[in-house]
């Protein structure tokens, strides 16, 4: 049984991860998708948000799970039974910070291994930060998460009317 993890802070999910959630499920036979509870950083939701945001996203989904996770990912994947850890590489600028992350996590536990995946190039460009930024100024957000996200991204901004949009 090949159990697989997707870390990340998901602040919120956009498109890019759901397309790298979709594709793990051909390499893994249970994903869970981690959820970073980061004290030191400050996201715009909490993590049960976060965590609500991408179970509704998932849905249509078997073999997935959406849990939140504190301290270091080697030990949430010996905690949830997983061998290996996915990424996704959006462009170069990804690989130095991913290949440190994954050598560090070989030298804590080496019995977790990191695949990576490259995104699909339509997602290339895409952030968490970016829809953030988008939609501070009332931008269409559509493009890059799913409705139930770009709804909340709205009320969370107070811009009601944009959230109420496309009902
Ligand atoms: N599509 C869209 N966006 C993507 C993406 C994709 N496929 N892949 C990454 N991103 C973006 C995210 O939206 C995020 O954007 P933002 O900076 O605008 O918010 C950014 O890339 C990085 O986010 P994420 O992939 O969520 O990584 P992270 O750096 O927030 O978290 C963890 C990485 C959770 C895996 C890492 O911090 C961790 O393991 N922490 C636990 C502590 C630990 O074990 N440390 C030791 C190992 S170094």
């Amino acid at each position: 049984m090949k159990r697989v993890i997707y870390p990340g802070s998901f602040d919120p999910v956009t498109f890019g991860h759901l397309d790298i959630i979709e594709r793990s499920l051909n390499i893994a036979d249970e994903l869970i998708v981690g959820v970073l509870n980061n004290s030191a950083k400050h996201p715009l939701f909490s993590v049960d948000e976060r965590v609500a945001m991408i179970e509704e996203a998932t849905r249509q989904f078997s073999h997935i799970k959406v849990e939140a996770f504190d301290g270091l990912l080697v030990d949430f994947a010996v905690k949830t039974g997983a061998n290996a850890v996915v990424r996704g590489l959006r462009a170069i600028t990804d690989f130095e910070y991913e290949l440190q992350m994954s050598q560090t996590n070989a030298v804590l536990n080496p019995n977790i291994e990191t695949v990576f995946l490259t995104s699909k190039l339509q997602y290339a460009y895409l952030s968490s930060s970016i829809v953030k930024e988008v939609a501070l100024v009332k931008g269409d957000i559509s493009k890059f998460v799913p409705e139930n996200v770009r709804k909340r991204v709205f009320e969370k901004f107070n811009l009601k009317e944009r959230a109420d949009e496309q009902d």
